[in-house]
């Protein structure tokens, strides 16, 4: 894993962006894993920059996000549809169609992974996934105890992970207790991952990601294993 040590949340989305803005003039066709969540925010700010300077463009671009909340219609602000329209897709030029997001209320919840699978598999593979960190130690919304073989799947949220992302609702009884997300088999096919992790509060968990055993308690922890993840943080590790 490359560790690049960062001294803030905005240096952290300068170093980013100038990754995915290089992937992205390298590739002719680019396939993008996203994130939503605080830590991305401003490097998302930055590649709208990039795109109204006119420097990149998103015309062949394809996007998968790793999650969606089920339950949630796409202009409930709460959404990670409406998150990405928000924060991205509204300040660049990508093609509606090849933007793709989990449908958290699509009638067969199995049947919309196994299609979102299939996409990505359609799109060949992903060239680079943008990862997050969650406190404990999930990347997507894979859980403590999501298998490393997983794919796209349905899952219970985490008591931490609903008492964590309650700051985005208005009361803790809002968040959804069931989400779509990518696997971690999934996530782990991609050619290269962007991992970024900010803020202090994170820094056992890290910690335990980088150095600590490989465990499916510790869902991250399998990028050790991912030949190709640089990992850029504000956290002195
Ligand atoms: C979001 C996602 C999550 C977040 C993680 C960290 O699509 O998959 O794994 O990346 O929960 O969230 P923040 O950045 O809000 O701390």
């Amino acid at each position: 894993m490359k560790i690049i040590k960062v001294k803030d949340s905005d240096e952290l989305a300068e170093k980013a962006m100038k990754i995915v803005v290089n992937m992205m003039l390298k590739i002719e066709k680019p396939v993008i894993g996203l994130a939503t969540g605080s830590t991305p925010e401003k490097l998302y700010a930055n590649l709208v920059e990039r795109v109204q300077k006119g420097d990149i463009s998103f015309k062949h671009t394809t996007t998968f996000n790793l999650d969606e909340y089920v339950g949630l219609s796409p202009d409930d602000p709460t959404s990670y549809h409406y998150y990405m329209e928000k924060h991205l897709f509204s300040g660049i030029d990508i093609k509606k169609g090849n933007a793709h997001v989990l449908n958290g209320l699509a009638e067969d919840l199995e049947e919309e992974c196994e299609r979102f699978e299939q996409l990505i598999e359609d799109a060949g593979k992903l060239h680079m996934q943008i990862l997050g960190l969650g406190l404990n130690g999930h990347i997507g919304f894979n859980e403590p105890g999501t298998p490393f073989d997983s794919r796209t799947h349905l899952v219970d949220l985490d008591a931490m992970t609903i008492k964590a992302n309650s700051r985005f609702f208005n009361s803790i009884d809002e968040v959804p207790k069931k989400a779509l997300t990518m696997g971690i088999g999934t996530i782990m096919d991609a050619e290269r991952i962007l991992f970024l992790v900010q803020g202090e509060k994170k820094a056992d968990i890290l910690r335990k990601v980088v150095y600590g055993e490989v465990t499916e308690e510790v869902p991250a922890s399998i990028l050790q294993h991912h030949p190709n993840v640089t990992l850029i943080t504000d956290i002195d590790i």
